[in-house]
């Protein structure tokens, strides 16, 4: 770990970091990027969550970083695998992916103390046309999204965007989980909300660190936790999507910390 934490200067809530700050977010951002490049080839049908999450972590700990997730708040793994209906915190174990399945990995590093987030979708051998679409709309709201951060841009009109998005593609925009503020902080300030009205919310300055991360369903918004206090369901069991990227506010607009060196951010999916 980094001994030589600078605390960052405050702006309020929101933390606004300096040049070495987001070198630091591009070290993290970069390995969990590869992380999710290196698991592509082995999302497979018959291949168990649990294997991928054994994947994820020695990859992370062979790398010198440490996975963000493990004992989190009581979670015992390195990434989230959320299959088919599953919205989000789907807890790796035995379930072994099928043909069809689409599902999504996400994974959080820390390198010397600073967090890369990020998570994508991957489809199993063939999926339907209509999960193809649902993953199309999801990373197409995300891409919005980022088209529009730069600095005087607010938070709600993030959100707007991607809300207007989705919906006008009949799908939904999960209202209970949100991105979050990152950096030396796992999750920080600000709550970064996939919905919202225009001219609402922080404005963006330059050296804010924070995710952004749209869950979209193909039914209904509506989720609910499961027993097990992690696994977060659509309510009508509709099929449900979602990709992060870890990004900073530049002087004109973002860096994206967690992209994919290997241009790989939406693996390709067989319909
Ligand atoms: N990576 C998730 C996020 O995007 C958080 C997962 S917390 C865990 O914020 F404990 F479930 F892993
Ligand atoms: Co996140
Ligand atoms: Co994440």
């Amino acid at each position: 770990m980094n001994d030589t934490i600078t605390a960052p200067i405050r702006d309020g809530a929101i933390r606004v970091h300096g040049p070495e700050d987001f070198a630091g977010m591009r070290k993290a951002g970069l390995l969990a990027a590869q992380c999710l490049d290196m698991l592509i080839p082995h999302v497979q049908p018959g291949v168990t969550t649990g294997e991928l999450d054994d994947l994820a972590r020695a990859f992370v700990l062979d790398h010198g970083a440490l996975p963000a997730c493990l004992f989190y708040r009581g979670y015992r793994h390195t990434v989230c695998t959320s299959i088919n209906h599953v919205v989000c915190h789907g807890i790796p174990g035995p379930r072994a992916l099928r043909e069809g399945d689409i599902v999504n990995i996400d994974v959080t590093v820390i390198v010397d103390g600073w967090h890369g987030d990020t998570s994508r979708m991957y489809g199993v051998g063939k999926v339907s046309p209509r999960a193809k679409r649902l993953v199309d709309v999801t990373y197409q709201s995300l891409d919005l999204a980022l088209a529009a951060v730069k600095p005087g841009v607010r938070l709600g009109d993030i959100g707007h965007i991607i809300q207007t998005h989705v919906e006008a593609q009949r799908c939904s925009v999960v209202q209970d989980f949100c991105g979050h503020g990152v950096g030396q902080v796992f999750h920080d300030a600000p709550n970064v909300l996939h919905f919202g009205r225009r001219g609402t919310g922080e404005i963006l300055k330059p050296g804010m660190f924070f995710t952004i991360e749209p869950m979209v369903n193909l039914g209904r918004k509506d989720v609910k936790v499961l027993s097990d206090g992690w696994t977060a369901v659509t309510r009508d069991k509709s099929l449900s999507a979602q990709c992060e990227h870890s990004i900073g506010v530049t002087e004109t607009g973002v860096e994206i910390f967690t992209a994919s060196p290997a241009g790989q951010f939406q693996p390709p999916i067989e319909v």
